[in-house]
């Protein structure tokens, strides 16, 4: 082997008086010993040694014949290559070397002339105490040292013949890194079975340890305003009582969408399963083929200035089924809401209400940068537009007991009385008829209504799906319920369980943020589903299903054969993509290009244009 450091045979006989020697081979930090990698456990040390007595015990009882040339240096470098000398050798040799082969076998440099054919030996035997095998994932160096004592029958030696008679060709394969003995190629088969082994065992106790991880973990909880914990969406869907959108139902969302020809094809949201779990769309859908006006409604509680990745999933796909269905939108901001679950007093300053009432509009001018058609589109604040809302809050509030509230909210009598009040406003803009002006709506409108939103928003809805009857004529097509279509949440940095916080800095990628910031956060905080070594992550591939950068790319990388590569190569450990680096180098590029593309949006939305989205005018789509 080029490569290998070899020793030339150290002449333990003289000092020994029996015929022993020793040499060894060092292969720096590589484990690799041709094609085999030297074991790293007991039980691969040990199916080494006995590879080798048996390889020892064959070569001596076919008799082989031993062949010998003197050789001068330079030539010897220049067939064989350095690896039949060491670095010892190369400075304080003699100009001519002795070198003896066993054709197919072995070929090195030797002390002296050796016997004549491997039948003169007795026996090899290795001397335990003074061999040794080096190597493992953590040591520095690799080697392999051999001490042997040689029985011999005869002591025929052979004549060493001048270099010209080398039979260069019978010795080019040793020159190969090839395993070239049968016992060699046998031991391979052994240690590979004993690290895959070791590698199943290992990863059993990764299971085990992520198992009672999993336990330990907070249980799933997911409320309007608490998600922790690993979701299990199919447990969620049971449990909220809503239902997967199966493939039935999503072709007929894509003859609604698609089929009108407003969108080349169903959004990558519904396409991955992002958007995965409805109420009533079958319904809704029935009453769109009919020709029944519709309206979307969704909303955020503006809880912090800066908004971030995870908050901009329900209004990009809102976005898209406006452009779809060509249908009004009302987005709701409940500044109401944030003050009376965050909100502060106190003495000196008075409370923060106003601040909730000013995030409204630095939250509305990133919403207002999703790209919705302002022709078709109201923003409100509650503070502001709740009065128009009010008759159909108050029978909504006449129609809701509060132990129905508390029920579903976990409230109980040490709440402040607004939060038991509250469900009622987010769920008033279900209704049509709190729309008089902005949807032309009154209390006998056909108009439906579908709220796009992650599901911690059901609660609200399943409290005005059941009281919605009374805000509505009889014949209303959904019986007044508003229809659901429920996204996952956006996994935090840090791995996949719960939801983004605008509250951790660092959980978060913000729409503010700049491209180096959004850089080192992908790469520092990231987590990954990436195995522990080259060797593993080549074998074994990432973990998709809790790697951070890949489920990001699953919301944000438009192209679905480009996301199938990676997933495939980043899931096998192959190709272009098959390491946490690459995976996180192409989700930094998406990012930084979606996150500067809103922010240019967003920097043309002046306070005023705020104030043209948030002002009372009919947004009702006329038919022509
Ligand atoms: N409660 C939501 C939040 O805290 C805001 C909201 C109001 C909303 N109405 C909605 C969200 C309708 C989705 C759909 O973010």
């Amino acid at each position: 082997m080029d490569e290998a450091a070899v020793s030339i045979m150290q002449p333990t006989f003289i000092k020994e008086k029996i015929p022993s020697a020793k040499f060894s081979m060092a292969l720096g930090n590589k484990l690799g010993l041709c094609e085999l990698d030297l074991p790293e456990n007991e039980n691969g040390c040990t199916a080494l040694w006995t590879a080798l007595n048996k390889a020892l015990a064959r070569v001596i009882q076919q008799n082989l014949p031993i062949t010998c040339f003197s050789v001068p240096k330079a030539d010897a470098i220049g067939k064989y290559g350095e690896g039949i000398l060491n670095g010892g050798i190369l400075k304080n040799t003699p100009d001519m070397l002795t070198l003896a082969s066993i054709d197919g076998v072995a070929c090195c440099v030797v002390p002296t002339l050796p016997f004549a054919s491997t039948g003169c030996i007795q026996f090899i035997e290795l001397d335990m105490s003074q061999s040794s095998i080096t190597a493992g994932r953590k040591a520095r160096r690799a080697d392999i040292t051999v001490k042997f004592v040689v029985g011999t029958l005869s002591e025929t030696q052979v004549e060493a013949v001048p270099s010209e008679s080398i039979p260069v060709e019978s010795i080019a394969s040793l020159k190969e890194n090839k395993i070239r003995l049968e016992e060699g190629s046998e031991l391979k088969a052994i240690l590979v079975e004993f690290q895959e082994a070791e590698e199943a065992a290992a990863a059993a106790a990764a299971v085990v340890v992520e198992e009672q991880k999993t336990a330990e973990d907070e249980e799933m909880v997911v409320t309007a305003w608490d998600v922790k914990g690993k979701i299990d969406y199919t447990k969620l869907v049971k449990e909220f009582g809503s239902t997967l959108i199966d493939d039935n139902l999503m072709k007929r969302i894509e003859a609604a969408t698609v089929g009108k020809g407003n969108v080349p094809k169903l959004h990558r949201f519904l396409r991955r399963g992002i958007f995965f779990s409805h109420r009533d769309m079958a319904a809704l859908l029935d009453n769109v083929e009919k020709g029944t006006p519709m309206y979307l409604y969704t909303g955020r509680g503006p809880s912090s200035s800066s908004m971030h990745l995870g908050h901009l999933i329900p209004f990009l796909f809102t976005k898209w089924l406006q452009d779809a269905l060509n249908v009004p939108l009302v987005i709701q901001m409940t500044d109401d809401e944030k003050f009376l679950f965050k909100g502060e007093y106190t003495a000196e300053s008075g409370d923060n209400l106003n601040h909730f009432a000013s995030l409204t509009i630095e939250n509305a001018r990133d919403i207002i940068a999703c790209d919705f058609d302002y022709n078709k589109t109201f923003l409100f604040s509650d503070l502001d537009y709740v009065g128009r809302m009010y008759p159909n809050i108050v029978r909504i509030w006449k129609a809701v007991t509060t132990n129905t509230v508390n029920g579903i909210f976990g409230f109980d009598g040490s709440s402040n009385i607004g939060k038991i009040a509250f469900p009622a406003i987010q769920a008033a803009p279900s209704f049509a008829s709190s729309f008089p002006t902005v949807l032309e709506a009154g209390l006998d409108t056909d108009q439906c209504c579908l709220i796009p939103c992650a599901i911690d928003q059901d609660p609200y809805f399943r409290m005005t799906r059941d009281i919605a009857q009374k805000l509505v004529k009889r014949d209303h097509g959904l019986g007044g319920k508003p229809a659901l279509i429920h996204a996952k949440f956006f996994p935090p940095l840090q791995g996949a369980t719960g939801k983004m916080s605008s509250s951790d800095e660092n959980s978060a990628v913000f729409l503010t943020d700049t491209p180096q910031q959004i850089e080192k956060k992908i790469k520092q905080h990231a987590f990954s589903g990436g195995r522990e070594t080259k060797e593993l992550q080549q074998t074994h591939g990432a973990d998709l299903d809790v790697d951070v950068a890949f489920q990001w790319l699953k919301f944000f990388l438009e192209d679905d054969e480009e996301l199938a590569k990676i997933e495939n190569e980043y899931g096998s450990g192959t190709g272009e993509y098959w390491s946490t680096g690459k995976v996180k180098e192409r989700l930094i590029e998406v990012l930084q290009e979606l996150v500067a593309s809103h922010q240019e949006r967003r920097a043309k939305v002046t306070d005023d244009e705020v104030r043209k989205w948030m002002a009372e005018r009919s947004i009702v789509v006329k038919k022509n």
